[in-house]
């Protein structure tokens, strides 16, 4: 039977919203998650790292950008054994400088993606998507990307109502 994974990744502690900067103890794109899990039955596995960024915000910033330029591949807390029992696989992360925080192509590269259809998830402040459906096009050549989901990141809560029509487009639901 047809199986599917959310793989995500997501970040507590100190984010910007809308205009100011604020403690939290759930990420935004770990909030889209939960809410989708209500949505549909499927395994979850969150993607950590081993050494995390800052909870600082602008200290986050830094070290992200750094490792975006350093094409960093920042070693994880676990992986999952395997993903071959799963068709699909959610794909949900916030947007870093333009792009997939560099742990999430940790994980890519980690799995060889052939015949698997993805679906990426973007929770992000205005770029959008960025270069991140590309990028993952680029990581795993063998599989079917799908259109992604953007989500403002600070309107996560309310993200539910767009969250089931993209399952429901893209034959979830
Ligand atoms: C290191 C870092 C880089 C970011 N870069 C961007 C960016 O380039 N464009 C954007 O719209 N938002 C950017 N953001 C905002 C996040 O994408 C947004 O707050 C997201 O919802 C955070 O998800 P999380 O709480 O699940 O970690 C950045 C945030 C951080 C911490």
């Amino acid at each position: 039977m047809a199986k599917t994974l959310i793989a995500y990744f997501s970040r507590a502690d100190e984010n910007y919203f809308g205009g100011a900067m604020r403690y939290v103890k759930v990420g935004n794109t770990e909030i889209v998650v939960n809410g989708m899990k209500e949505l549909i039955d499927t395994d979850t596995f969150k993607i950590e790292m081993k050494n995390p960024y800052s909870p600082v915000y602008m200290t986050c910033i830094e070290e992200a950008k750094k490792d975006l330029r350093a094409k960093a591949r920042p070693e994880l807390v676990s992986l999952p054994e395997s993903i071959d029992e799963y068709d699909t696989v959610i794909l949900a992360y916030p947007n870093y400088w333009g792009t997939m925080p560099m742990a999430v192509f940790t994980f890519l590269e980690a799995f060889d993606f052939t015949g698997k259809t993805i679906l990426p998830l973007c929770t992000n402040e205005g770029s959008g998507m960025g270069g991140s459906e590309r990028d993952i096009k680029k990581t795993c050549p063998g599989a079917d990307v799908k259109k992604g989901l953007s989500i403002t990141g600070s309107q996560a809560a309310n993200a539910k109502a767009s969250v089931q029509k993209w399952l429901s487009a893209n034959g979830l639901l």
